[in-house]
């Protein structure tokens, strides 16, 4: 079995504009290994959250595949493509996307009460991993009563519970001071012991250095270098 985890093949990616067509991807193809920790690296505007909304389909490729494991993803019907949300890939959004009326804690407890799994383990779990946040004295705060890091710790934290074998990350630090920057990377290595794969966007240059590897995306190429 192949040790990938995803692979692009000729990937053609644009956006149709009333000013005019938006090229981002022309022919991209690129492998993915189980277990990478990679940095996805490149101006504003470059496409890094278009590679990683293509990957967590919720933007389409205009042509080309994108394979996770032996899965064509540009081939599922709606309800596989939920599936894999649910069960395979856990996202981290640039802007936190937290659930307003919902505590941090009931934000963080959604994925596994939206797989069914038992609750009160899941509270647990819940509670657990906002305490390794140091948020132990948030779970009862809605988002709006949070700051703008802290809403993105619970953000990391609903993202990390539901234990997915891809994380896929956009400027999860964005926010974040360079203490909690560094703890959130601290946890993305734990993470990757655990055979996880982390694909996560920054302009943090420190940060990218500490990946595997870096993914640098320019003018629609993306290069592959060493961290
Ligand atoms: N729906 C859309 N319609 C037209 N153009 C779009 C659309 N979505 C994104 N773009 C353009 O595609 C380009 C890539 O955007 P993307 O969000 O992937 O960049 P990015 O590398 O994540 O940038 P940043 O570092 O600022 O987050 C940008 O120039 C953006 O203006
Ligand atoms: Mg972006």
């Amino acid at each position: 079995m192949s040790k990938n985890i995803l692979k692009f093949n000729k990937i053609k990616k644009s956006f149709d504009h009333k000013n005019g067509k938006v090229n981002i991807f022309r022919d991209l193809s690129l492998e993915i290994k189980k277990g990478d920790l990679v940095a996805l690296v490149g101006p504003s505007g470059s496409g890094k959250s278009t590679l990683l909304n293509m990957i967590s389909l919720l933007d389409k490729v205009d042509s080309g595949e994108i394979f996770f494991r032996n899965t064509n993803l540009n081939k599922l019907n709606e309800d596989e493509k939920n599936h894999m949300r649910k069960n395979n890939i856990s996202i981290i959004f640039q802007n936190n996307n937290l659930l307003h009326d919902f505590t941090a804690l009931e934000n963080v407890v959604m994925p596994l009460i939206i797989r069914n799994e038992d609750k009160k383990q899941s509270y647990k779990k819940a509670k657990f991993i906002l305490n390794k946040f140091n948020l132990s004295s948030r779970h009862n705060h809605f988002p709006d009563e949070l700051s703008g890091g802290e809403q993105q710790r619970v953000a990391i934290a609903r993202a990390l519970i539901s234990e997915c074998d891809l994380i896929l990350a956009d400027e999860p630090t964005g926010n974040l001071d360079y203490k909690t920057s560094f703890e959130i990377f601290s946890y993305f290595l734990k993470l990757k012991k655990l055979s996880k794969t982390i694909i996560f966007a920054t302009h943090n240059r420190e940060l990218a250095n500490k990946a595997d590897y870096k993914l640098s995306i320019l003018n629609g190429h993306i290069k592959r270098s060493n961290a």
